[in-house]
């Protein structure tokens, strides 16, 4: 009998038994404009696989989906590869309902799980490079520590060339479509650039030493499962080149002005900076943070080459979206940034010192010094401005080759 929800297949033995969450608009933190899915996949192998889960609140759409594919009790093994509760929130349930074998999940994985769940039963660690016979097929796992928790691992279906990629490739969206092909690839470079800018950035190395590793390997891969997103079946080596790119850091001449405003004095100081680096010929983007969020200004910084940052100052200090964020971006540790710091104040003026200071804290090699305006900036001050502008473009011309 036909469900609510039914499983989609991915490959001969491979099915999607995932959940969408249309609704979501916040991942700690990180504005998800477009919502996301949970996924989890079922492989149907002499020993009938699950691996993942997904966030507690969508089990029964995905017991739904299972049981659309074979009762949940024929499943033999269940994988855990990332311990987050958005793919390990149902797993004490599904173990429940399922009465697998056994349950896999990394060394840091069954540590992990131990510290979120009580699952009374028995995890198996497997290590790095393991393979795990299912009959007549073999899963290997891969360690993949920080990307982007401790427990996270990667597992390859070599009959498939299929890797289930937990968190990596993955972007969150929420759509009726399951595969890349069926889906705008602008819709998709800019949801994978947002996931990348705002979870994956920190890790930008290990990605880079993972990608060598996985081509040192010389594994085939034709399909690409993530845990939230689309499955990659058609554009697999150019997620793999996105993220190669993305990891690298590679700075444009384009720079970022963020600011927040009180009487619209730094406001002023933003717009003059902002002319300063058009007029000198390089691309600017002026984000007022009553209107840009967080997460929208990490995803602009994630080819940016300059960060240049305005605040009021309010009690002595920065004005508190601006301290939001830069303590949001100094996590990300973006890296090979130049930038510089500009602000208004009535009678103390602590912000701009304070914001030259978080810059430097986040190894942004500031250009220029500070500009400060006393209540309302002047010509004087604006000239300064535009000109803090003109310094910031001429060293991305300098060090940036490309327009
Ligand atoms: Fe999608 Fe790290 O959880």
């Amino acid at each position: 009998m036909a469900g609510e929800f039914s499983a989609v297949k991915v490959t001969d033995t491979v099915w999607w038994v995932g959940a969408i969450d249309w609704g979501l608009r916040d991942f700690h933190g990180y504005a998800t404009q477009r919502g996301t899915t949970y996924n989890a996949y079922l492989v149907m192998a002499d020993k009938v696989t699950l691996i993942d889960t997904v966030k507690r609140p969508f089990l029964d759409e995905m017991m739904a989906r299972v049981t659309s594919v074979v009762e949940p009790s024929r499943i033999d093994y269940v994988v855990s590869n990332h311990t987050e509760m958005d793919h390990s929130g149902s797993l004490g349930e599904a173990i429940a309902a399922a009465e697998p074998e056994k349950v896999f999940a990394s060394k840091m994985g069954v540590k992990a799980l131990g510290r979120h769940f009580d699952l009374g039963r028995e995890v198996t660690a497997v290590a790095d490079g393991e393979t795990l016979s299912l009959g007549n097929m073999n899963l290997t796992f891969v360690e993949t520590r920080m990307l982007h928790w401790p427990d996270s691992m990667f597992t390859y279906l070599a009959e498939e060339e299929l890797l289930f990629s937990s968190d990596a490739f993955g972007m969150h969206l929420a759509s009726s479509e399951r595969f890349d092909d069926e889906i705008d690839p602008s819709i998709l470079e800019h949801e994978g650039a947002r996931y990348f800018a705002n979870i994956l950035l920190p890790y930008a190395p290990l990605i880079t030493k993972l990608i060598a590793r996985v081509g040192e390997l010389g594994i085939p891969i034709r399909t690409i499962c993530s845990d939230h997103g689309p499955v990659w079946r058609s554009d697999v080596a150019g997620v793999i080149q996105r993220y190669a790119n993305w990891a690298a850091q590679k700075r444009s001449r384009k720079a970022v002005v963020v600011y927040d405003t009180m009487w619209q004095s730094t406001a002023r100081m933003a717009k003059a900076v902002t002319e300063g680096l058009i007029g000198s010929g390089v691309s600017a983007k002026l984000m007022p943070l009553k209107s840009s969020h967080r997460s929208d200004v990490a995803a602009e910084m994630l080819d940016a080459g300059a960060l240049v940052v305005g605040s009021p100052t309010l009690n002595n200090g920065l004005f508190p979206t601006v301290a939001d964020l830069l303590c949001y971006l100094k996590g990300l540790k973006p890296k090979g940034l130049v930038g510089a710091a500009f602000g208004s104040y009535g009678w103390s003026g602590e912000a701009v010192r304070d914001l030259a200071g978080m810059l430097e804290a986040m190894k942004v090699e500031l250009v220029g010094d500070p500009v400060k305006s006393l209540y309302v900036p002047g010509d004087e001050e604006l000239a300064e401005c535009r000109s803090l502008g003109m310094r910031v473009a001429d060293v991305l011309k300098e060090r940036c080759a490309d327009g």
